[in-house]
């Protein structure tokens, strides 16, 4: 029946009139208004390589680019000025005479009449060009019974180019310190491996040691090897793997080094790479707890966790300033994507892959494609993106924390809190807001996290509850069940009640004045994320140790108890990995309770046979 090419639709609506070969994008168009245009469309095609003009509800260049993009065809923009003038293409098709335009041409973009004429002059594009074009062009071609100049309507132009990289992903020109730590990489590469006894890890030179004593970079200057005769002692804490066995400051000697390498881990968090991650934490933890600013490069290459990998690295920051790699995100235009969604609250990296794929560049995309198909959470992420990006001054974050806490005691006199999460560990500003609250009486922190939240939500200080976890109150705040080695590690360690909240002040200056207004105002605080930690006594100072140290201090604590002591940590409880008994270390030797949750803290610390860190020494990051 149907004889055209496959994918060409049939129409017989509008035979006489000569419509260059349309796409139509079904983007905010409802299924039935598509229908329609499929009917009337006479040049209809549904492949989008033989199409010369783009039909759709767009009304901005990026968007219709980014139509393009999800179509898999990839587009330089031609230059508005340059635009070709004519409707059809240049080949058969007959062009009626183009009427004057009109001023009530009102999808008009805001082009003044010189620029119109200066597109009107331009010379007809040499390739094939493919136009997004707004709706209205067809709906009033149709109307006037005439193929309209499609001109005033185009969205955007673009020659088609082949799929080859586009031009702002190609790499940067090697410079000359790319090309010497080229060198340098492989220099370390094609050392036998073989010289590090017990190594399983085979042609692989260039990998993290776990070793403190290495052979480093063989190339050296003559002032570098002098140096090294003075190489400082490595601190005995340097010796150990576990870095919560070693005091971490907040602005470490090599801090500026250090930026550098957490931004190549993020890089390999955005990508993936999960041992990359790993192997990035366990050497800026050793760097952040070495007290003396590096010098060489073999200072580097001994230190457990870094290696001749990160010695590289050290070198190239020392002759450059910086790390080539480091600034991936910069330079590559799909890690700067990646790490944008990754900064939404509630997506991890997964989603942030996940939203890429699906085409989407930036928040606009989110917001016009993909809305209705975030969790709420994620909405929430996106809503306030901006805001949840400021940081949060102390003295805020201690207001904040005091009201909480008296609003706990408005619920129960008797309640205690502390102030945990960067702030505790002695960070100027703050992502965000984290509070340990716990009372004596075990009654009273039994499902008190949905009192409290009602209590602030009602005083108008808790906009969004993201999340509201009553699992310790629903196992009788019983630290959680161990069922033995085999099972994946749980569910990290918040298995304590709590609420991830969004916050506003709602008190601000002007307030009662402009709601007599007409006109009222919007209030001005920023929205903060909090998050409010319910613990009962017996398990408070695990809370708090938990919810208080560097993600790698929290990473090796639970590890040095695993591999160390036979011990599960859990910021609910220590649990015996073998009988899955809880295991008290915070009562006294004669059962009775903490006195106080920082007191319970320190008696962690001992019962695990750890030296007392305080909060400002768990700097892992
Ligand atoms: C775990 O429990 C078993 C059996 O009671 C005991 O032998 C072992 O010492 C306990 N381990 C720890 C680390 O307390």
């Amino acid at each position: 029946m149907d004889s055209g090419p496959p994918s060409r639709k049939r129409s017989t609506s509008h035979p006489t009139l000569s419509f260059p070969i349309i796409y139509l994008l079904s983007a905010n168009i409802s299924s039935q208004e598509l229908q329609n245009f499929e009917d009337q469309i006479p040049t209809l095609t549904y492949d989008i390589n033989e199409a010369e003009v783009v039909l759709g509800k767009v009304f901005r260049k990026e968007r219709a680019q980014f139509e393009l993009r999800k179509l898999g065809v990839n587009t330089d923009e031609v230059d508005p000025l340059k635009r070709s003038a004519s409707a059809a293409p240049p080949k058969k098709r007959r062009m009626r005479p183009s009427p004057p335009l009109a001023s009530s041409d009102l999808d008009s973009d805001t082009a003044s009449d010189g620029e119109i004429q200066k597109r009107l002059a331009g010379p007809a594009p040499a390739e094939p060009t493919i136009r997004v074009v707004k709706l209205a062009w067809f709906t009033e071609s149709i109307k006037t019974g005439e193929v309209l100049p499609i001109d005033n309507y185009v969205v955007y132009e673009g020659r088609r180019v082949s799929q080859g990289p586009a031009k702002s992903s190609q790499p940067p020109p090697a410079d000359k310190a790319a090309s010497i730590m080229e060198r340098a990489l492989a220099d370390a590469a094609s050392r036998p491996s073989s010289s590090r006894p017990g190594s399983s890890q085979g042609g692989r030179g260039a990998t993290y040691a776990t070793h403190p004593v290495r052979p480093a970079l063989h190339r050296q200057t003559t002032s570098e090897q002098e140096r090294n005769t003075h190489l400082p002692p490595i601190p005995d804490y340097l010796h150990t793997t576990y870095s919560c066995q070693r005091p971490t400051p907040v602005h470490p000697p090599n801090e500026d080094f250090i930026e550098e390498l957490e931004k190549i881990r993020t890089a390999r968090t955005l990508t993936g790479d999960k041992i990359g991650v790993r192997a990035y934490s366990s050497a800026i933890a050793t760097v952040a707890a070495y007290p003396y600013k590096f010098q060489t490069s073999q200072e580097v290459a001994r230190l457990p966790g870094c290696g001749d990998k990160i010695a590289l690295l050290f070198k190239e920051f020392k002759d450059t300033g910086r790390i080539q790699e480091a600034r991936q995100d910069e330079s590559d235009p799909k890690l700067a994507v990646l790490k944008l969604f990754y900064d939404i609250w509630g997506v991890a990296e997964t989603t942030a892959r996940d939203f890429y794929n699906r085409g989407w560049r930036d928040l606009d995309d989110i917001v016009e494609y993909g809305w209705d198909t975030l969790t709420r959470v994620q909405q929430i992420g996106v809503k306030y993106y901006d805001e949840f990006q400021l940081k949060i001054p102390r003295a805020e974050v201690e207001s904040i924390s005091e009201t909480i806490l008296a609003h706990a005691n408005k619920i129960c006199q008797g309640f205690e809190m502390v102030i945990v999460g960067g702030y505790r560990r002695g960070k100027t500003a703050s992502g965000d807001v984290d509070v340990v609250l716990s009372h004596r009486d075990e009654s009273a922190t039994d499902h008190f996290v949905e009192r409290i939240v009602i209590s602030l939500e009602r005083a108008g200080y808790i906009t969004h509850t993201l999340s509201l976890s009553t699992a310790n109150s629903e196992r009788r705040q019983q630290p959680v069940e161990w069922k033995g080695n085999d099972r994946k590690a749980g569910t990290g360690f918040d298995t304590l009640d709590k609420a991830l909240v969004v916050w506003q002040d709602p008190n601000w200056e002007g307030k009662d004045a402009s709601q007599s207004q007409s006109e009222r105002k919007k209030n001005p605080n920023p929205h903060r994320r909090v998050d409010i930690i319910i613990s009962p006594w017996k398990t408070a100072g695990c809370a708090v140790l938990g919810w208080s140290s560097g993600t790698t201090f929290q990473r090796d604590l639970r590890r040095y108890c695993k591999k160390e002591l036979g011990l599960k940590f859990d910021s609910s409880g220590i649990r015996n990995r073998t009988t899955g008994v809880w295991v008290d270390l915070e009562s006294g030797p004669d059962g009775s309770p903490a006195p106080d949750m920082l007191t319970a803290e320190r008696r962690v610390f001992d019962g695990l046979g750890l030296e007392w860190r305080p909060p400002e020494e768990r700097c892992t990051r």
